[in-house]
């Protein structure tokens, strides 16, 4: 007797079961309240110039790829090198397009010209990397060419009053020679 509950019983005795199990799922998928999760704080600013990220930042790492361009031949320290100036690289072209302090930077950094002249530098820098990870002169030869066809083109529009013959190695700050 017991066991022979009819059929449209059990159905309902399954449907509420079912449903007293949803109810707590259900009560997962409401809206979460709004609570808890502290807001993340705001980034830092930069300090900094856009003529100091320029010389500080963005000068030294092309420089050392420029370097091991030009080395004959490229031990595995210096590959190394050239892949932490490859990441140098790609972080700095974000750094020219931050705020950056200077009284005349924001007019230039506005531009969109100027916006994808950074994006470029740190596509190249990407390249650069992947070359530099697989120890491919050649590609990185291809990408520091590159590189420095970029750094021209953006000085050629946002930085003409200096007349440019490429750009200056170190032009601030003294070469540090690298240990090998
Ligand atoms: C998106 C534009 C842009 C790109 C790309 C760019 N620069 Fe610059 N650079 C500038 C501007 C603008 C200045 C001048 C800033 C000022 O004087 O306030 C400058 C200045 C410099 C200076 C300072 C020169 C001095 O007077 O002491 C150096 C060095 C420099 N850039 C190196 C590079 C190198 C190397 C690259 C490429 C890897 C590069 N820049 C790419 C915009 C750019």
């Amino acid at each position: 007797m017991f066991f022979t509950i009819p059929r449209a019983a059990k159905l309902v005795a399954a449907i509420s079961l079912g449903m007293a199990a949803a109810a707590p799922l259900a009560a997962c998928t409401k809206a979460p309240e709004k609570a808890a999760v502290p807001a993340a704080p705001a980034p830092l600013p930069l300090p900094t110039t856009l003529l100091e990220v320029m010389r500080a930042s963005v000068e030294i790492p092309a420089d050392g790829i420029w370097a091991a361009q030009s080395a004959e031949k490229l031990e595995d320290p210096d590959w190394l090198l050239a892949e932490q100036d490859s990441i140098d690289l790609a972080n700095a072209a974000t750094l020219m397009t931050l705020a950056t302090t200077g009284a005349k930077d924001a007019e230039k950094q506005v531009n969109a010209d100027f916006h994808n002249w950074a994006a470029e530098i740190q596509k190249t820098a990407g390249v650069l990397r992947d070359a530099a990870k697989a120890k491919d002169q050649m590609k990185l030869g291809m990408a520091a060419d590159h590189l420095t066809d970029t750094c021209q083109a953006c000085h050629d529009k946002y930085r003409p009053e200096i007349p440019s013959d490429g750009v200056s190695r170190y032009p601030f700050y003294p070469a540090r020679e690298r240990k090998k």
